[in-house]
Formats: structure tokens, sequence, C-alpha cells
């Protein structure tokens, strides 16, 4: 199985940071955000992650490029971590799709057609990232246990969230997953069908490239995921895998971005003290 990440975006929302530097490369910790998202797709059994990308964004294909010249200037100089960690970037399985113009989430999708071809894929959205891994493997299950039918993650947000996402409505199943029967992306408050939000991890049959492809603008003039996900509910079963809300990070906006990487240093011990220390002298 393969991933789509789109990462085609302008980052508008982090400017002037972003001029230069591609949203996706931002830090989490020691490690750019999309990093986390490749490394995921492969702790979900993805043989290679397929980053959907604009020209102009040549960070993101250098993180995944080997450098051996590096790699052996850093072991001669006995740093061998560093090295290690460079080289397990550049040997990450990645290929690179363009978007040549921004039409939507959907569209960059479709960017990675000809790669997934009659598969199922993941599309991973890189402002979402998954530290240990667990969301895109218990998708994999939920799908198996439905007949491979599309799995989308889960995560109730507050009111005054529901129209930053898509939301979904449905019925709740015993083994805890959503039958979803209805989608609508970034409705009103009153228009939303319940406050179970789509998170950034789909698990979606090649049926998905096809409905894509015939897709008009929908919300915001764009070609959006979700109305392909509407226009699949016509045809196949698609089912929610709910999350918690400390397991998944939304990192798209300057606020969420800051308070991912907080919160992770405080999980690391390499770095919880430093935090604590900033926190404690600036009360
Ligand atoms: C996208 C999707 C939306 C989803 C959100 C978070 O929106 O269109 O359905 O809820 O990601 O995963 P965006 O944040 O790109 O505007």
């Amino acid at each position: 199985m393969k991933a789509v990440i789109p990462a085609a975006g302008l980052g508008t929302r982090f400017l002037p940071l972003t001029k230069a530097v591609p949203k996706e490369m931002l830090p989490i910790l020691d490690k750019p955000a999309i990093q986390y998202v490749v490394e995921e797709a492969l702790a979900a059994g993805v043989d290679e992650a397929i980053i959907v990308s604009r020209r102009d964004k040549d960070a993101i294909e250098q993180q995944f490029t080997p450098d051996d010249d590096l790699v052996s200037y850093l072991r001669g100089v006995g740093k061998d971590d560093f090295a290690d960690a460079v080289e397990h970037a550049g040997s990450l399985p990645v290929t690179i799709a363009y978007q040549d113009e921004p039409l939507g989430l959907g569209h960059a999708v479709h960017c990675a057609a000809s790669a997934t071809g009659d598969d199922p894929f993941i599309v991973m959205l890189a402002d979402v990232i998954v530290p240990d891994n667990a969301i895109s493997q218990r998708m994999v299950q939920v799908s198996e246990a439905h007949d491979g039918a599309s799995v989308i993650a889960l995560l109730e947000v507050p009111e005054d969230e529901v129209s930053r996402f898509g939301i979904v409505g449905g019925d709740m199943l015993d083994d805890g997953t959503m039958h979803i029967t209805t989608m609508v992306e970034k409705p009103a408050l009153e228009d939303a069908p319940s406050r179970y939000a789509i998170f950034g991890r789909y698990l979606l049959t090649p049926k998905v490239m096809e409905l894509l492809a015939g897709l008009k603008p929908g919300a915001g003039g764009e070609i959006q995921l979700t109305d392909a996900l509407v226009a699949l509910l016509d045809s196949e079963e698609v089912y929610g895998c709910i999350i918690d809300a400390d397991e998944g990070f939304d990192t798209g906006t300057m606020d969420t971005w800051l308070a991912t990487n907080i919160t992770l240093a405080l999980r690391d011990e390499r770095y919880r003290d430093t935090v604590n220390d900033v926190i404690e002298r600036n009360r």
C-alpha cells in the first residue's frame, strides 16, 4: 500500500516563517513535521510515501535524499548518532509528485493517482502528526474488519472548532467505530451532523481516485477530498476510527504548532527539564 502526503500548500498561516521554509519542514522537536508523517506511514505497512509537493519546495526533497558526504563527515568526526539520523532520513522510501496549481486538497491527492493505481491508499495530511504512529495502524485493522472498506480518523472537537473541519455523521457500532452516513466540509455549527471531525488520516479505496477525477470545486472554490467521500457513500461503506485528543496533534496553525512542540517536549526526557525551567522562571 502507498501513502499520499499532500504538501503543496503555500503555508500562508505561518508567514513570514514559511516564505523560504516549507510549512511541512517546520520542526517538531528535532525532526521536520513531514518526517513524522512518513515514519507513521511505514509503521502502518506502507511501502512508499508519495509526497505531493510544489516545484519550489525543494527542502522537502532534500530531507529524503541520501547525503553520503554529510554522513561520512559526521562519522569522521565521531558524530555517529547524527550520521545515523541523516542516513535514516535519506533512506526513507519517499517519491515526489507535483501539484502545479493550488486547486485544493482533493486535487492534490489526485495528483498521485498514477502511483496508487488500483490499490487502496492512505492519505496523511502533513499538519497532523501522531508521534506513537498508532492511528494509521488501527485504521488498517478497522478496514480489514470491514471487508477492506474506507476508514477515516475522527476526533471529537469543541463546538467552536466545528467550522474548521470536515464533519461526519453516522451510527456508533459496538466495536467503537462509526458507520458514516453523511459528511460535510467546514459546516456552520447549526449544519454540523455531529462534533466528530475528520482528522487528517484517510484509508481509501481506489474508487476515491475515480471520483476525484470528475469533481467540481466545492467549499472555498477548491476541489475537496470530503466531497469525493460524500460521493463514495453512494456506492461503498465508510467507517470512522475515533481517536483521542492526546494521540494526534494538529500543527496547522502557529498556536497548535507551538502547543505540539511544548507538549512533546514535556513528554521527552531530553527536553522536559528545559521547558519546566523556562516556565518556572517566567511565571
Ligand atoms: C482538511 C480537510 C478537512 C479536515 C482537515 C483536518 O482541511 O479538508 O475535512 O477536517 O483537513 O484534517 P484543511 O485543514 O486542509 O483546511
